[in-house]
């Protein structure tokens, strides 16, 4: 039986991210190797004449999943009929710049987009919003679009959550395979927490194996919060393709569901659990069944990270309270 095809839209589909996630999702790693997919790409008028460079590369892989791509610059378009939408087009933070000055800069790119969403896409959309500040830009989009259900707005802390677990195995020397039920909490900033307090390295507590709280507090969650902005020092320009592996896997989980006996990490919207106050896109442990994530229920929340989880959250709700500030939800 043929497939009906699954229409992805990417925007800033002529970025570096970009670049590193259409030719991923055309060979089916985003859905499965058994689906084909439509692509939409999305661009301000600046930027189509090098997606339609990519489109060319795309097409000249002769993906056999790939059937067809579609560019533009109009939103309502872009998103017409859309299953899922990737949303990476932002301005990318240089060097130097804080995160904080982003909401001005982005907010106003993603209010239309949620709009676009609200008023074109399929009825099983699914978003991921990547561009930065990704959690609010996220919650900007989803606000614009009161007819989609609003937990199919996520925000991608899959990168902090695998950078995690890579600092986690260099320290215990336990493949990243064997590293289960890593979270990270908050928001996608410096401010976010990564918890080993409930994951398990090799079947053990992973706290108990690292026994040494002082590497938690001064090296793993200061490397992990701050690597985005060690790799922009280091390159000059922010993380693309691991951002873009990231990307991939979260919609791949969302999509197709977690391993049995483990989780994930996803910024999705607060129900109020571990106090993360209603309707914040926050980063929670998440598992995924059929098409669905839930946050993780019933976990214990020591001293350490509870001041820490607060910290992020409390910057989520300045944000919130600066976009709404804006108007722009
Ligand atoms: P980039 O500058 O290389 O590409 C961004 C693209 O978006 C450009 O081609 C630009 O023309 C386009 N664009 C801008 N406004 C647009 C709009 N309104 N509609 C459609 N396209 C638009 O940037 P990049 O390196 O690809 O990064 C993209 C975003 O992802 C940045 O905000 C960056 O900070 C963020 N990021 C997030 C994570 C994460 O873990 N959440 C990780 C890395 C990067
Ligand atoms: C990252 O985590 O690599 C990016 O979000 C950094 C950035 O600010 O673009």
């Amino acid at each position: 039986m043929t497939r009906t095809p699954v229409t992805v839209t990417v925007t800033g589909a002529a970025g570096q991210i970009g670049y590193a996630l259409l030719f991923r999702i055309a060979s089916g790693q985003l859905l499965g190797a058994d689906v084909p997919v439509k692509l939409r790409l999305l661009e301000i008028p600046q930027g189509l004449k090098a997606a339609e460079g990519t489109a060319m590369e795309l097409d000249d892989c002769a993906f056999p999943l790939l059937q067809g791509i579609d560019i533009s610059d109009d939103p309502n378009v872009a998103f017409d009929g859309a299953n899922v939408a990737l949303l990476v087009g932002a301005r990318p933070r240089t060097k130097g710049m804080e995160r904080g000055d982003l909401l001005e800069a982005n907010g106003g790119i993603f209010k239309p987009q949620g709009k676009a969403i609200n008023d074109h896409a399929a009825d099983d959309i699914k978003v991921l919003v990547v561009g930065n500040p990704a959690n609010t830009n996220a919650l900007i989009a989803q606000a614009a679009a009161p007819d989609v259900p609003a937990e199919r707005f996520t925000a991608m802390t899959r990168l902090d959550h695998n950078r995690a677990l890579s600092q986690l195995s260099k320290k215990t020397g336990a493949p990243v395979s064997e590293i289960k039920k890593l979270t990270i909490w908050g928001n996608h900033s410096a401010t976010q927490y990564p918890d080993v307090f409930h994951a398990e390295v090799a079947g053990k507590n992973a706290a108990e194996v690292v026994n040494d709280e002082q590497w938690l507090a001064d090296t793993f969650i200061p490397t992990v919060a701050k690597r985005g902005a060690a790799i922009i020092e280091a390159r000059g320009a922010s993380s693309a393709a691991s951002a873009a592996n990231a990307a991939i896997d979260h919609v791949h989980t969302w999509v197709n569901g977690t391993a049995a006996g483990d989780w994930t990490s996803a910024g999705v919207v607060s129900d109020g659990s571990y106090g993360v106050p209603q309707g914040l896109i926050s980063s929670f442990p998440v598992t995924a069944k059929d098409g669905k994530f839930e946050i993780v229920q019933g976990l214990d929340i020591n001293e350490f990270s509870r001041t820490r989880i607060d910290a992020s959250v409390k910057e989520l709700e300045d944000e919130r309270e600066a976009v709404r500030g804006l108007g722009l939800i």
